[in-house]
């Protein structure tokens, strides 16, 4: 039974004040609330229930108020809820013993154990997991909480806010008093108890306060947190001198648990990370692991003000602070690295996974109407097209507008729990502009598919340029209205230059970029003084999340816009629509036949223009860009990326098209190739500088091109690849050549997984890559070694990140996952099924992952076997609501 939107009411009880006493134990751990409850309803004679959440698995002990124990007769339980009656009018103390068994807990949801400490983990809604409670974020209360254990095993003792008070207890037992001075809705309560050891740092902020920072991990990783203390140095004073917002207490923690389901968690002053976003090394960690665990802990931090001291009214909201979140940490990490690179990566992300999303069983606006589970609801449209609708604002608003615009949210909302509306409208006051219209990117899901034809009038010296949209119809909404799209363009002509921009009936200053705004569904814009006919460069910096189609478009034009363009996200995309469009034209000429080979009939439809394999080659050596950005011009789309857009797809004939591409550029591009990793080798003394964009982008290009040549099936390659998983000095160089094997069929393969084991076997998050790297691989008949890995000691079924390493990396293997067999159906329906009677969230995310939420998309015979799987799991005794919601509506689709 869904949970609407529309139905939001707010509860008749506040809580003013938490007090927690945590018993903990290794049999059962004690937790004993005492809330002052103040009435939040109309004066009445009689007084309203009180309904409170809780789980199932909570062992009431005892309820009083007002010090008097409660009678049977005037509360309830049911699985979820404890109802109390009668209650007294105005405020009162209610009081609420509970035992659980964290140790039990492999939801890792409330309270649970990881590595023999003990965590938590409340987003969404897992604190009604450790007691009753209202469980929703526009409850917000003041917390103290006592934690007493065993002092021995679980020395460190930690909790949101500041120590008020710490000693020792009965039976070599201690305890400490933590107490938060902000109030907070209780999905920012964290608690964590632990041998854990511990670095230690100060940040001066702008106003002279010392803010102590430490960061806690196992014994074994403390010499690993350099970088994400850096990270988290950087970010504080980022958001200082970006939005002028400093941090609030005195304390700052973040603890590494190897066991989360998330990446991590901005719980006050306490944030808990997934080991994996704040552990890093050279040896270990990649340039990619870096820059992640810099997001990641800017991200969490961010949200002491984008999520803590401003939250959300309901959980329908969660956009206004993970969407806005998100894009703060994706502007903090441009001006700490490459702004371009970024956007690329963004929108490559974007437009792989989100799309798919917005196209699938799953579509659901940045704001949903409805859930079933809320943790199905922390999806790529939320936090990644979410940040895009913030984007939006600051391309139309400016810098300057946009941090108005903040500054008014702040000045009206802190220390309260609001809507997406309260946002909006402070973007619009602070403005003074009217932004109404904006409300449909809440409100409607699917990707709008933005035409543009460019007309141009050589008499006149005009150009116009028609604009139409259309948002495809999606589950549940089949209508929709247009959309406001800021649509960045600019005109280049024919030298190269870019023209100065003179919008008709608008005065001031020409730019060489102009932001139009597309509201209606057909809209004319016409630019004058236009003195030849120019290649138009549109959707500057990805100005919309939005598919643009410019029409009659040349491939030429193309070639031109990725050589000239001075948009640096434009030239990128000139590439990319290039070689989708190659793709699109080699796939259909592949499948309209059967015979030859299929080598040779791509060949015969022309295989890879001489036009393209130029263009790429000049982007490979182009000497005024950085690495990171030509690994990105010269990668192909992602079979994602046309996944949708070619109905009725066979997954493994677009594969081989693929396939048969990489191959002909890296055999017709070898020469450069070669020449391009002899340039960017690093040399013997070179020592590994974190966060060093230099290096990290030699590397990048680097490895493109070896990922290139290794799809030669040389055996000098091969021979290469393998001396350099031997001799890399770095994880980064160390596993991409290991990659560049993983999906040959030749022995250097196996020797290199066999020695990389070795080498890094107890090291779990190298693992983690070679686990993922395997379960990927393109190698037909993979699957047996696949359900191998699972029964492989460096796999654990009850570890998410080995999960998500194995399970969601074969979903990406066309060859294994897409077997003709249905074979990797039935395996990943398996899997889910085993997974879910351990991790519901962790067997959620596999699911809506997979292809199973896209099924119509594919071809007829594989659509069907997906279907066959869906109605398998959906079958099952005692499936979890979260796997339940995604496959019902994965069949009804
Ligand atoms: N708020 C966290 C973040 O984005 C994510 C927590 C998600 N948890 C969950 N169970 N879905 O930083
Ligand atoms: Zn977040």
């Amino acid at each position: 039974n869904p949970i609407y939107r529309k139905d939001y009411k707010p509860t008749p009880y506040l809580v003013e004040h938490v007090y927690l006493d945590f018993l903990l134990n290794e049999d059962k751990s004690t937790v004993k609330s005492k809330l002052s409850m103040t009435p939040n309803y109309e004066n009445s004679s009689s007084t309203p229930k009180l309904e409170l959440d809780g789980r199932k698995d909570l062992t009431l002990i005892s309820v009083s108020v007002n010090g008097k124990a409660v009678s049977e007769a005037d509360y309830e339980r049911t699985d979820k809820k404890l109802t109390i009656n009668n209650l007294p009018q105005g405020k009162f103390d209610l009081e609420i013993v509970v035992d659980i068994k964290p140790q039990e807990n492999t939801s890792l949801e409330g309270l649970y154990k990881s590595g023999g400490n003990f965590c938590t983990q409340c987003e969404a809604e897992g604190f009604r997991g450790i007691t009753y409670f209202l469980d929703r974020p526009d409850v917000m209360a003041k917390y103290t909480t006592r934690i007493e254990a065993d002092a021995k095993a679980y020395p460190v003792l930690l909790g949101n806010g500041n120590v008020l008070e710490k000693g020792s207890a009965a039976a070599g037992r201690h305890f400490v008093v933590w107490e938060d001075p902000w109030p907070k809705p209780c999905y920012l309560f964290a608690l964590v108890a632990g041998d854990l050891a511990c670095q230690e740092d100060v940040f001066h902020t702008v106003s002279g306060r010392d803010i102590t920072l430490r960061i806690y991990t196992e014994a074994k990783d403390i010499h690993n947190v350099s970088w994400a203390m850096d990270s988290l140095k950087q970010a504080m004073k980022w958001d200082e001198e970006t939005f002028g917002l400093e941090y609030d207490l005195d304390l700052f923690n973040i603890v590494a648990v190897s066991d989360f389901n998330m990446g991590a968690m901005e719980n006050k002053s306490l944030n808990i990370f997934n080991s994996r976003l704040v552990i890093a090394s050279p040896s270990t960690s990649t340039d990619l692991d870096y820059s992640r665990v810099e997001g990641v802990v800017a991200h969490e931090y961010f949200h002491n003000w984008t999520g803590n001291r401003v939250t959300c009214r309901d959980w329908f909201q969660l956009t206004l602070k993970e969407g806005l979140t998100v894009f703060r940490d994706q502007e903090f990490s441009s001006d700490m690295n490459s702004r371009p690179v970024k956007r690329i990566e963004d929108v490559s992300r974007l437009r792989t996974a989100q799309f798919t999303e917005d196209a699938g069983s799953m579509a659901h606006p940045i704001r949903p109407d409805s859930y079933i589970k809320m943790d199905n609801f922390y999806t790529l449209t939320v936090y990644e097209k979410g940040a895009e609708i913030v984007r939006l604002y600051r391309t139309l608003l400016g810098k300057d507008g946009f941090r108005k615009g903040m500054d008014l949210y702040f000045k009206r909302h802190d220390g309260q729990a609001v809507t997406c509306d309260d946002f909006r409208n402070a973007m619009a006051d602070a403005n003074k502009k009217d932004l109404t219209s904006f409300a449909a990117w809440y409100g409607q899901a699917g990707t709008p598919q933005v035409k543009v034809s460019p007309v141009y009038d050589a008499s006149g010296r005009t150009l116009t340029l028609k604009v139409s949209q259309h948002i495809p119809a999606t589950p549940g909404q089949a209508h929709k209205k247009p959309v406001p799209i800021p649509l960045a363009v600019g005109l280049l002509a024919s030298d190269g230059s870019e023209m100065p921009l003179h919008l008709k009936g608008e005065a001031g200053e020409a730019a060489t970029t102009k932001v139009l705004l597309v509201e209606e569904a057909q809209q004319d814009f016409v630019f004058t003084e236009v003195p030849e006919k120019p290649v138009l460069s549109a959707l500057r910096d990805f100005s919309a999340p939005v598919k643009l189609q410019v029409e009659g478009q040349t491939d030429a034009e193309l070639v031109f816009l990725l050589a000239h363009d001075s948009d640096p996200f434009c030239r990128w995309e000139a590439g990319q629509t290039l070689l989708r469009a190659l793709l699109t034209t080699l796939y259909h000429a592949a499948r309209d036949q059967k015979e030859p080979e299929l080598e040779d009939r791509l060949a015969a439809a022309g295989g890879v223009p001489e036009s393209v394999t130029s263009a790429l080659g000049s982007l490979l050596t182009s000497k005024d860009l950085d690495g990171m950005f030509i690994a990105a011009g010269i990668s192909l789309p992602a079979a994602t990326e046309l996944i949708g857009d070619i109905p009725n797809i066979d997954p493994l004939l677009l594969h081989n098209v693929r396939k048969y591409v990489v191959k002909q550029l890296a055999a017709r591009l070898r020469p450069q190739l070669e020449a391009t990793v002899k340039q960017n080798e690093s040399a013997p003394g070179d020592s590994f500088v974190p966060g060093e964009f230099d290096q990290a982008a030699r590397r990048a290009v680097k490895n493109k091109a070896l990922g290139y040549l290794s799809a030669l099936d040389d055996p000098a390659v091969h021979a290469d690849l393998l001396e350099r998983t031997r001799s890399a000095t770095n994880m980064t160089d160390q596993i991409s050549a290991l990659a560049g094997l993983a999906d040959s069929e030749c022995p250097e393969r196996k020797t290199a997984l066999e020695e990389l084991y070795k080498q890094w076997k107890d090291d779990s998050l190298v693992m983690l890559k070679w686990i993922a790297l395997q379960a990927g691989a393109n190698v037909p008949g993979n699957l047996k070694n696949v359900e191998k890995l699972v029964e492989h000691p460096a796999f654990s079924i009850k570890n998410p990140n080995a999960c998500y390493s194995l399970f969601l990396s074969f979903l990406r293997s066309a060859v294994n996952f897409h077997a003709a067999d249905g074979s990797g159906y039935k395996f990943i329906a398996d899997s889910v099924l085993k997974v879910d009677k351990i991790n519901r969230q962790v067997a959620a995310r596999i699911v809506s992952s997979s292809a199973f939420t896209a099924l119509k998309d594919y071809d007829l015979e594989r659509a069907q076997m997906m279907r066959e799987q869906l109605t398998r799991i959906s079958a099952e005794n005692g499936l979890s609501e979260n796997v339940f919601e995604i496959v019902s509506k994965s069949l009804e689709s």
